[in-house]
């Protein structure tokens, strides 16, 4: 490491300290006050860097708030905290530890392979590995039942936080379904954190809360949320995360001697690859969301269809997509852009409609190395880099400037460059 990039790896290290909570982490602060699903997962990459048992404990945490159905909820509230809407009395889950009522991507079975992978005591980690197995293959059989009740082969978000990806282009079309009427009157938070003119708009706000009054009205039953849901969309890179969670899962599973779970992962994985190729568009050069409500393909180009490279998709749609996102690079200075720089609608500073998140540059670069397409992956690692050198630790980026945005001295965001500079 030159002395330029250690000095990037310390500071790294001092925000995943700082943000850290003892058996859990936070975000950041200020803005997300409690754990995060995905968050933690990824977190623990980073993590084990400088405390291999402290990355277990991460996902270990997050899993002791899986709810019986087999749900891992997006947000665990582990401690009070009022700087952050919608908290746990809109929620009100009934969870012993108050959760939230949706999930997130389910990155866990990638994450803890990763972690057994590269564990330098392996009997500690195998066993810390063993008891998260059955937790994480009841999560994706809870996928499955739960999303999936037509039996496509993927599954459906009903809420664009399920995503990961909240205020995408991708949901515009099937939002405008959700209704507005008989929302509760509230207090935003974010935008007391961070520059509203960088936020998911008013409208939008709303009909988040509209879905959560709804679900919440049907006491938040699993069997009864996908039908009644006005929003039921299946994301290519949500779906992606799902099978490539479920096949790391299944090599873990034989190689800890539970063949059954590696059995059920397996079948999944297959099963969700070859509906994958249903979302595939050629005009696009990468995967589309499709509305399940209507049954139509969305034409939206975001990042979503991009993220499949990160499961083991052919090798010509691997391809497909590295020549889709150099075009989006010349449009942009710094890459992955979340949403096609060639589409109107794209907002450079607005979340999810276009900026660059590290989280998914990771997992991109990670697919598209598999597959050998090196250059392309090199390319968004050097503009991970290169931004994280001129604006710090940030949230998310404007891909056209590089200007930091959302909050600061961001977690998941420093687990990365540790990731990114470990394997350089
Ligand atoms: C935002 C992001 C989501 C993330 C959360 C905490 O809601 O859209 O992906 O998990 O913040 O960082």
């Amino acid at each position: 490491m030159t002395q330029q990039t250690e000095k990037i790896y310390e500071h790294a290290l001092e925000v995943l300290k700082e943000n850290d909570q003892g058996s859990y982490t936070i975000p950041t602060k200020g803005l997300y006050p409690f754990q995060w699903n995905w968050d933690s997962c990824l977190t623990a990459l980073g993590q084990f860097h400088y405390d291999e048992a402290r990355a277990w404990t991460e996902i270990e945490t997050l899993f002791a708030n899986q709810w019986p159905d087999g749900m891992v909820p997006h947000i665990v509230f582990h401690v009070y905290s009022d700087g952050y809407f919608p908290g746990p009395n809109v929620w009100d889950t009934g969870r012993p530890t108050p959760t939230s009522g949706i999930t997130q991507p389910p990155v866990a079975g990638f994450a803890i392979k990763r972690l057994y992978d590269r564990a330098t005591d392996k009997a500690e980690a195998a066993k810390r590995a063993r008891a998260l197995l059955p937790r994480i293959d009841a999560w994706h059989r809870w996928f499955y039942d739960m999303r999936d009740p037509g039996h496509e082969g993927l599954v459906a978000i009903l809420h664009p936080w399920e995503s990961g990806r909240d205020n995408s282009i991708d949901w515009d079309e099937a939002f405008e379904r959700v209704p507005t009427d008989g929302v509760e009157p509230y207090v935003r938070r974010d935008t007391q954190h961070a520059d509203p003119a960088h936020r998911p708009t008013k409208a939008q706000y709303d009909r988040y809360l509209y879905l959560v009054q709804l679900f919440r009205s049907l006491g938040w039953d699993n069997a009864r949320l996908h039908d009644a849901s006005p929003f039921k969309v299946v994301d290519p890179g949500f779906n992606a995360i799902l099978i490539r969670s479920a096949t790391d899962l299944a090599a873990l599973a034989d190689e800890l001697g539970e063949p059954e779970i590696a059995a059920r992962n397996r079948a999944r994985a297959e099963a969700g690859l070859a509906a994958l190729e249903t979302l595939w568009s050629e005009p696009h050069g990468q995967y589309l969301c499709r509305d399940r409500v209507t049954g139509q393909l969305i034409d939206s180009a975001s990042i979503g269809g991009i993220l499949p490279v990160f499961a083991a998709v052919p090798k010509a749609r691997a391809e497909a997509i590295a020549r889709t996102i150099e075009i989006w690079a010349a449009e942009v200075k710094y890459i992955v852009p979340s949403h096609d720089p060639a589409d109107p609608r794209f907002e450079p500073k607005r979340y999810w409609r276009a900026p660059a998140w590290l989280v998914m540059n990771y997992m991109i670069q990670d697919g598209l190395r598999s597959v050998g397409e090196t250059a392309t992956a090199d390319h968004i690692v050097s503009s991970s880099l290169e931004l994280i050198t001129r604006s710090g630790f940030a949230e998310y980026y404007d891909p056209t400037t590089g200007e930091p945005c959302g909050g600061g001295r961001f977690t998941w965001t420093a687990a990365m460059v540790i990731e990114f500079l470990e394997a350089a």
